[in-house]
């Protein structure tokens, strides 16, 4: 099954997500496993947090970018690629909203997995997911992608969220609740925790779709920068969103002192760097076609989005 470049030609943002978060609904269906048997309690958490809701952001920023260089992107290549992105980050929500992390109770608009399935278990169902992921990635159900560059796409994903990229991330925020950073070091944790992710997800998908090396070096630059902006605004909207429209809680960060951009630049200067760095990542990708116009509609999405 062929995944369309449905964007520009005849469809406008709202739209191309719609449809391209229903294709990742599915594969997240497709490819998780049933709750039942004798680990039906362990795959109910599992699923609990996978399923309840979400963007999907980042598994569809890996078809796009795949798309982008490739119009005949197959589904059955870069499915098992975007829901393994998937997996890993909504392990990442999982132990972020633990007690001894963020402490919070709200998540894609229902109670986090601690609080409905307990520590233990909300621990061991981000270990599921993220350990899954991995194995995701080495499925091959096609021979579009050589060896050579599943294995650089799995080496890409694992840097990005370990100890170097998200996970370090996580640890610098934490260790920043309550003390005064400078910009290097707040930049340093926003690219981290969130960007690294959000970065590999395009550079998967540039892989998949057999970039170049100059159209991956674009598409990195890209990731890079909406990846931060996308943290920028996550820490706008806890300041100035609604919880009802969220799904988690608001305020949080102030409360816990993070090291966020408003809290060191103030509201509107926080705003203007959000569009600055959107619109950097905009011009990355200016030796692109008009095919790259739904990474570059993504962008924006990033900037305007309101939850
Ligand atoms: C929230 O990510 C956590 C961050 C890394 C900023 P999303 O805003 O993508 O959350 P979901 O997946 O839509 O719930
Ligand atoms: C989330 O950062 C980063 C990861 C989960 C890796 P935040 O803690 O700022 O995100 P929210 O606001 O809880 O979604
Ligand atoms: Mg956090
Ligand atoms: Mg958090």
């Amino acid at each position: 099954m062929k995944i369309k470049p449905s964007y520009p030609n005849y469809m406008d943002i709202k739209t191309y997500l719609n449809e391209k978060k229903q294709q990742v609904e599915n594969g997240l269906e497709e490819f998780m496993f049933k709750a039942e048997g004798p680990l039906t309690e362990h795959i109910k958490a599992l699923r609990y947090s996978l399923f309840a809701g979400g963007k999907r952001v980042r598994p569809i920023l890996c078809i796009a970018a795949a798309e982008t260089v490739d119009q005949h992107t197959d589904y059955n290549t870069i499915m098992p690629i975007a829901v393994a992105l998937e997996c890993i980050h909504t392990y990442s929500l999982i132990h972020d909203d633990l007690p001894a992390m963020d402490d919070d109770k709200l998540r894609r608009g229902k109670p986090t997995n601690h609080m409905v399935f307990g520590e233990a278990e909300a621990i061991l169902a981000g270990d599921g997911l993220l350990t899954f992921a991995f194995e995701l990635l080495t499925r091959h159900n096609t021979n579009q992608i050589d060896p050579t560059d599943r294995l650089r796409i799995i080496e890409i994903i694992a840097k990005a969220v370990g100890s170097l990229g998200m996970v370090g991330g996580q640890a610098l925020d934490l260790a920043s609740e309550g003390i005064d950073i400078d910009f290097e070091q707040l930049r340093l944790i926003h690219s981290c925790k969130t960007g690294a992710l959000i970065t590999a997800s395009v550079q998967a998908g540039a892989i998949a779709g057999k970039a170049t090396p100059e159209q991956f070096e674009a598409m990195t630059s890209y990731g890079q920068l909406i990846g931060l902006a996308f943290q920028i605004v996550d820490d706008l909207l806890n300041v100035e969103g609604t919880k009802e429209e969220l799904g988690k809680a608001v305020g949080s960060d102030a409360e816990r002192q993070k090291s966020t951009y408003p809290a060191f630049f103030g509201l509107e200067k926080t705003r203007t760097m959000a569009r600055e760095t959107v619109n950097l990542a905009v011009t990355a990708l200016e030796d692109f076609n008009n095919q790259a116009d739904s990474l570059r509609e993504l962008a924006l999405y990033i900037y305007n989005r309101t939850n």
